[in-house]
Formats: structure tokens, C-alpha cells, sequence
């Protein structure tokens, strides 16, 4: 029996993992803590079929419901993580405040399941090695990253690693269009379901930025030997090339609830899926990205290896998406306004806990300060 806590239960990676949940059933996996940032309305329900003994929200509101021990604020999330003695954490919040929480799960936990990729790239190396001293296991939920550590099993240290992009909203576009493009149309995303910010980021490919990052600290690997494609269908989630040539591909119905039940039940595979049926008919196309068009992902490359500037990067792009999200900036001057922030920043490695909180708050003032 698995006891479980999921950090941002209210998201779409958190929906998803309770649906995961259910199709393990009651006698595999108990959730014994669930929190929420400020959707009450569908925490309640959720606490309501899954009843955790804790519950946390960084809304105020305390009375949520009988049947919990409830606790507010940043600190109330981390009480529920401390006090709810949960096995594995299924770590789900959106943003760099996942590194926080991720830190202080670390304490409290067996495995971390990381769907917060904003805890590896601001958390960098600093991150890692704690989770090495406390022996925690980290098990990535990112499907790329997933499909690389499946890939991986049993094998050698690859040559080159693959990550695929579904190119987000805009990949058909030109670069005016994309210029100037709406919220409505970056929010249309053609394959995924996903959080705004996210969303936001895969037609930037600063989520694909995040994720070369990503996979350069998970799999100890140079960026330079990490390859990205756009696969229109998302069906490739990533590859990995051997010495001898010989390539291994992770390939499946792109669906997070794959990943997210991994993530649970490794080296187990227990959730019953149909998968892909008629394989005459899987197009397995991949197309090389056009990189003109994806300025964030150069700079992403650039700067990966550089924890301060790393998360300074994603820092101004989270107060970027919040602008552009609230229309106040062009979808295009999203990608101005990290390369502004990151040339104010510098470069530093080898970076604490402080460092890595004042670094983030110095690059959230400057992104918002920058000059259009
Ligand atoms: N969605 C995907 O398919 C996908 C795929 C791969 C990786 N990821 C990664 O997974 C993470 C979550 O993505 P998502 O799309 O699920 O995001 P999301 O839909 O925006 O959900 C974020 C969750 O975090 C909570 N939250 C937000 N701010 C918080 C705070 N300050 N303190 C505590 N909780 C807070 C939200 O609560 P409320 O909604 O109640 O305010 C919500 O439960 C991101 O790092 C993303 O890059 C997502």
C-alpha cells in the first residue's frame, strides 16, 4: 500500500494522477495528504471522494471540511507534506515555488515524483545532491523525461539523448503571426491538455528549453548531445542513440497519466491502458525545428550549465507568461524580455539555498522592469 501526497491536486498533472489513483484502486495506493493552491471549489470535491487525513491550500479560507486536519499558506503545505507521513509525493505544483516544496519533501519522503520541472532547473545540481544524501528516489512525471529513463533501463550511457516538441499552437505559423499572436490562439494547444503557463511555454519552446535543462542534470549529459524534434502527434516522447548506432525510442498515446503511473508504480507496470492499436496506421514523423522561429530555445541551450542564469530564465519567462497571459505584452515579446532579464544576471554556479531565492526574486524584479 503506497501512501501518497499530492502537491497541487487542483492542476492538470494533479487531476490526472487521481484518475491514475483510481485505476490502482483503494488496496494499492491511499492518499494521505492533498493540496491546492486557491481552487477551493474543486478541492472540496476532491477531498470529498479521496477524504486524505491532510489537506492544505494557499488560500486562507480554513473552513473546507470536517473530515480533514486543514492548514493554510505556504507553511500549511509543508505541514501537510511533514505531519501526513506519505511514502511517495506526487509533486505537481506549476512554477519555481515546486522547488521550495520539493526541497522539504526530500525529508518527509521515499520517492518524489516530479512532475515540476522548475524544481531540476532552478534547483540544479543543489537539488540533486540532496536528493542523493537523503536518498530519495526521483522518479521524473515529464513525459520526455520518463521516456528517456525507460529507454535507459537496463542499458549503457547513451551517446545522444531525443527530446520531441509538438511544436504547441503556433507551429504553423509565420514569424509575424507568431509575433503578434492572441491568448485564444497560444492557449488552442493541438495535442495537450495542460496548465496555461505550460501551454504558454510549448509554443515559446521555453518548455522545451526547460526541459533540455531538465534532462542535461537528470541524465548527466551535455546539452550540445541532447536533440529536439517537432513530432506532430507527441506519439515519440524521446529516444536515446548507442555507440553501436543502434536507437531505442519511447513511443505511446500521448497521455500523462502514462508517465504519472509509471512514476508510481516503478519498476512495476500495473495500470491496464489499450495503448496504440493499429500500428500500420502510426505516423512516426519527426521534423527538425526551425529555430528562428523559437528564440527562448537558443538561449535556453546557451545558458544551460549556468544554475543562476537557469533560474533567472525561467523566472522572467513566468512573469513573461503572467504578462502576456494578462495582455499587457506581445506573445513575441516574451522571449525580449528573458534575454533583458538574463543579461542583468550573473553567471554564478555552485549556488545555496539563498542564493538560488535571491537570485529568483532579483530576476523577477528586472524581467518586470525591462524596457520594450
Ligand atoms: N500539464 C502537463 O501535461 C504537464 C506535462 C509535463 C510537465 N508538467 C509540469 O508539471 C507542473 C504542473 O503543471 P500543470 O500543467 O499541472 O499546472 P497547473 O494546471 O497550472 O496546476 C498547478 C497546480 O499547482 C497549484 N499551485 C499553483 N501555485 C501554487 C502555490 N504557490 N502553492 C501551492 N500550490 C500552487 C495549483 O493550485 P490551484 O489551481 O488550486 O490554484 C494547481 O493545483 C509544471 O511544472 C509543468 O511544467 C505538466
Amino acid at each position: 500500500m503506497i501512501r501518497l501526497a499530492i502537491i497541487g491536486s487542483t492542476g492538470s498533472i494533479g487531476k490526472q494522477c487521481l484518475e491514475v489513483v483510481d485505476k490502482l484502486g483503494k488496496d494499492k495506493i491511499e492518499i494521505v495528504a492533498m493540496t491546492c493552491g486557491y481552487n477551493l471549489e474543486l478541492f472540496k470535491k476532491q477531498i470529498q471522494k479521496y477524504r486524505p487525513e491532510y489537506t492544505a491550500s494557499m488560500s486562507d479560507r480554513e473552513d473546507i471540511s470536517e473530515n480533514t486536519n486543514h492548514f493554510t499558506g505556504e507553511g500549511g503545505i509543508k505541514k501537510a507534506i511533514q505531519i501526513s507521513d506519505p511514502d511517495y509525493i506526487m509533486m505537481s505544483v506549476s512554477g519555481s515555488i515546486g522547488l521550495k516544496y520539493s526541497l522539504f519533501s526530500l525529508d518527509y519522503c521515499k520517492r518524489l515524483c516530479l512532475a515540476n520541472k522548475e524544481t531540476i532547473v532552478c534547483g540544479g545540481g543543489y537539488f540533486l545532491n540532496k536528493a542523493k544524501m537523503k536518498k530519495v528516489k526521483i522518479l521524473p512525471v515529464d513525459s520526455e523525461h520518463s521516456s528517456i529513463f525507460q529507454t535507459l533501463l537496463g542499458d549503457v550511457k547513451p551517446e545522444e539523448i531525443f527530446l520531441t516538441a509538438s511544436g504547441g499552437s503556433l507551429r504553423d505559423k509565420n514569424p509575424e503571426e507568431i509575433q503578434n499572436a492572441t491568448v485564444n490562439e497560444v492557449l488552442k494547444h493541438p495535442v495537450w491538455s495542460m496548465g496555461k503557463r505550460i501551454t504558454v511555454d510549448s509554443s515559446t519552446m521555453v518548455n522545451k528549453g526547460l526541459e533540455i535543462i531538465e534532462a542535461s542534470y537528470l541524465f548527466d549529459f551535455p546539452q550540445e548531445k541532447i536533440k529536439t524534434y517537432i513530432c506532430r502527434n507527441s506519439f515519440i516522447h524521446g529516444g536515446v542513440k548507442f555507440i553501436d548506432g543502434s536507437m531505442k525510442f519511447h513511443i505511446g498515446k500521448p497521455d500523462m497519466k502514462l508517465p504519472i503511473a509509471y512514476s508510481l508504480t516503478y519498476p512495476e507496470r500495473v495500470v491496464k491502458e489499450e495503448g496504440i492499436n493499429n500500428l500500420d496506421e502510426l505516423n512516426l514523423n519527426l521534423e527538425k525545428i526551425d529555430i528562428k522561429k523559437y528564440p527562448s530555445l537558443k538561449i535556453a541551450r546557451e545558458i544551460c550549465g549556468i544554475h543562476s542564469l537557469q533560474i533567472a530564465y525561467n523566472a522572467a519567462d513566468e512573469e513573461a507568461v503572467k504578462m502576456f497571459l494578462n495582455n499587457k505584452i506581445k506573445f513575441g515579446q516574451i522571449s525580449v524580455i528573458i534575454s533583458k532579464t538574463l543579461d542583468r544576471i550573473p553567471e554564478l554556479n555552485n549556488l545555496n539555498y539563498n542564493d538560488i531565492f535571491k537570485i529568483e526574486n532579483t530576476a523577477r524584479i528586472l524581467a518586470n522592469e525591462v524596457n520594450l
